[in-house]
Formats: structure tokens, sequence, C-alpha cells
């Protein structure tokens, strides 16, 4: 080849390569120091919502601080307020918790900032409610992990103006090292003391062994979700309505086919939404239906079949999923097929764990998928009103949040969807 042409390829495909986002590698855990014995003071603070104006302050103490109390108001220091709640503890091999207290405080005001104290004493939290009507902000993230990653993610989390964190499962990669959990709650208390923050579970909460441990222990210990204020008989699916929205999270890893609790709890659920009430139906769970990345392929398929026909019958509008370690953006799809009708559903299991990410991906890309990358990151849903949503995906780069996706979702609220299969809908929820 002649030195010339040589010379112009090279600058070619340099030009090129430069343009393509180089992802960092993955970052290491972060070290916590961690002391067996906790102080009186509360830590690992977090809050969640509890039903219409109520909602939920979860902390651990040590076992001298006895009171599940939280005294609460609109103004620093002055706490009119205070309510009474509950307290638990578990052991695990040669693990012991701390006291782990849930008090569920209200009536509150919509869109409003309380100040409030746990356990009679510590250090003063401030938390806003979240408003009532539209526009109204959720952050998404899943398997955060706590890495140097995890770190940055919440960081640009806390960057954003949001009133509500959904979390599709994979939270603190404890792995049955139970310390980590506090290290963990320790790590999302700047944000989860101040916003309220609604998970569901992934494999790494499930910490099973077999003949001797249950799954979920720890979990459900520490992370107590509204499963009772909406009608479910376990922490692992429940629902829940900010501003106008219903948002409804399933358990991959709790049974799901058709004569399972949660099937017939989800039928019951979605039987009760009112569209003109609540015209955004979002679904949250932890393993992807739609997954073109070669990582955990299939394996939400089992669930896929027993539960897409009843959502679908439903009009879910956003399908929001974690345990794939990349984001992926679909199309409305159904049945394997695109479909006006049918859900977007979005993979973003992207928070910065230390497993690292998923690269890759099947080709062809499949027709319902829009956009997919490996690289760590955050998601914003903001519904704007009844009809429009700004969907964007925020990529870690480097230590900068990038935007990197973004789309206007309309609901199916006035698509016609929803009347078209009324019809579908009554008939599966009549079946026994
Ligand atoms: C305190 O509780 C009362 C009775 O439930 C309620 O009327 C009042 O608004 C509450 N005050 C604050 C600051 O939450
Ligand atoms: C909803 O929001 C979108 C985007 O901001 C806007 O174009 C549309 O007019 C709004 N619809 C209503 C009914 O306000
Ligand atoms: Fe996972």
């Amino acid at each position: 080849m002649e030195p010339k042409l040589v010379l112009i390829l090279f600058l070619l495909i340099s030009a090129t390569a430069t343009c393509e986002y180089i992802r960092p590698p993955p970052r290491k855990t972060l070290h916590f120091p961690w002391n067996s014995k906790l102080s009186a003071h509360p830590q690992q603070v977090h809050v969640s919502l509890a039903g219409d104006k109520h909602m939920r302050v979860s902390w651990v103490s040590n076992y001298k601080s006895t009171l599940p109390m939280v005294e609460y108001g609109t103004s620093p220091g002055r706490y009119s307020n205070k309510s009474q709640g509950e307290s638990t503890s578990y052991s695990y091999l040669f693990y012991s918790s701390g006291k782990i207290h849930h008090t569920v405080i209200g009536p509150l005001e919509d869109n409003t900032v309380y100040y409030y104290r746990c356990g009679g004493g510590g250090p003063e939290y401030k938390l806003k409610t979240p408003p009532a009507q539209f526009p109204v902000m959720f952050a998404v993230a899943g398997d955060l992990g706590q890495t140097g990653w995890t770190k940055s993610t919440l960081d640009h989390i806390d960057l954003c103006k949001y009133d509500v964190h959904l979390l599709p499962g994979d939270l603190s990669y404890a792995d049955y090292i139970q310390h980590r959990w506090d290290t963990f709650g320790e790590l999302v208390e700047p944000l989860a003391s101040a916003r309220p923050w609604m998970v569901t579970q992934g494999n790494h909460e499930k910490e099973s062994i077999m003949f001797f441990k249950d799954g979920f222990q720890s979990y459900n210990s520490r992370w107590k979700m509204p499963f009772e204020e909406s009608g479910s008989s376990s922490n692992l699916y429940y629902s829940f309505e900010v501003a106008g929205a219903h948002i409804i999270m399933l358990g991959s890893y709790a049974d799901y086919d058709e004569h399972s609790d949660q099937y017939n709890w989800l039928k019951a659920d979605v039987a009760k939404v009112d569209r003109k009430k609540t015209p955004w139906l979002i679904v949250l769970f932890h393993v992807p239906w739609y997954n073109s990345n070669e990582a955990h392929q299939d394996e939400g398929g089992r669930m896929m079949a027993a539960m897409e026909p009843l959502l679908h019958a439903a009009s879910v509008d956003i399908v929001l999923a974690g345990h794939v370690h990349a984001y992926e953006r679909t199309e409305r799809v159904n049945n394997g097929k695109l479909d006006p009708c049918g859900a977007v559903h979005i993979t973003i299991g992207d928070g910065g764990n230390r497993e690292g990410l998923a690269r890759k991906y099947k080709n062809p890309q499949p027709a319902w998928s829009v956009f997919r990358e490996a690289s760590f990151g955050h998601g914003e849903l903001k519904l704007a009103n009844s009809t429009h949503a700004y969907w964007s995906w925020h990529r870690n780069d480097d230590d900068e949040p990038v935007r990197s996706d973004q789309v206007w979702i309309t609901s199916l609220e006035n698509s016609g969807c929803i009347a078209e299969k009324k019809h579908e809908l009554m008939k599966i929820l009549s079946e026994p």
C-alpha cells in the first residue's frame, strides 16, 4: 500500500475511534470502617412510602437504644408530632444484627419538607414528600453494590431533583457477609434518608442456605416495603401510588405461576387501578424479559410466560428491570413482537457493582431493541403529565453524568389500547 494511503487510513480509523466512548474499567469495592459494636446513635436511616400520605422511617441502632420512635415536624429542631413503630433483629451464622426499627409517620402533607429524629436522639434528618400532582420525577438505578462506581452513580442521582428512587433489585451485594448490609446502609443513607427509596429484590438479596436458611432474611428485616398497605402477604411484591402513577414491584424470586400468591395478588392489584386517577402504570422486577445481552439470556422467560399476558391486558406503560449490568431500552413490545399496546422495557442494572459490566450483545440486534450499551449510569423518569413522560439515561462518563439516551414516552391512557383490551383483561381477571 502507498504510505500516503496508509496514513489516511490510520487517520480515519483513529478519528472514528476517538468518537466512540471508551468505557472505564470496573472500580474497586469501597472499604468502610466497620465496627461490630454499633453506637447508640441511629444509623443507616432510610425512608419509603407507606400508603396514602404516610412514610416509613427505617434505621438501625444498638440494643441500649430501645425506642422505635420518630419525632418530626416542618421546621428544624421543632418536632410537633411523633410516632411509635416496631423493632426487629436477626441472626445469620456468626452475625447478629443491630436493632432494626420501622416507624410509619403521617398523615403528611404532599411536596413538603419534614425534619425528623430517630429513637429520641441523634442527628436531625430531612426528607421531602412526593408531590400529589404531575410533574413527578423518579431516579432509577439497579444492581448498585458498593464500589467507586456506585458512589459515582449516587453522586449523579443526588444532583438530579428527584422525588422517589426506584430500585429494581440487587442492593448491597452483601452475598452472605452480613456486615456489608450495614456498610451499604451507611453508603446510601444521605440519599435514602431524604427521599423515599422503593426497592424490589434481586438474586443478591436471597442469601439462602439449603436446609438452614430461607432466603431474604436480611433484606426483609432491613428493607421493609409497603406490602401490607397494598394488600400483599409478602415483602417481595407490593404496589404504591405517587402523583399520577400506579407502580407495581414484582418479585423475580417469589413464585409467579398462575396459582401463586403473587399472581393472585397481582390480579387483584391491577383490578384496582383507576387510570383516571393514575394514568401511568409502571412495573419493576429484577430479571429482564427483553434483553439482547449475552448475560442472563432467557432467565426471565418463565416469569414472562406466566405474567406478560396479564400485564399486557392491563396496559402497562413501562417495565424497569435490572440484573444485566448494562443499559437497554425497547420499543413497545409484547410476546416478543413490536406492539403499540405493549410496554416499553428498560434494563437498568448498571448502578456500579463489583461484578463489572456485561459487554457482549447478541447480533443482529432484535427489532424491539432501540438502544443498548454496557456502561454504568442511572435513569431519570419524569412524568410531565397524564400523557407524556421523558425518560433519560445518564452514563457515568469518567465521573461526569452524560445524558446518552433520551425519549418521550406517551402513555397508553387515551391511546385506545385500554378500551381495546378490556375484555382480554376481564377474561384473565375472572379466571379462578
Ligand atoms: C400532627 O398530627 C396531627 C394529628 O394527626 C395532624 O393534624 C397534624 O397535621 C400533624 N402535624 C404535622 C406537622 O405533621
Ligand atoms: C403534556 O406534556 C407535553 C410535553 O411537555 C406537552 O407537549 C403536552 O401539551 C402536555 N399535555 C397536556 C394535556 O398538558
Ligand atoms: Fe442480579
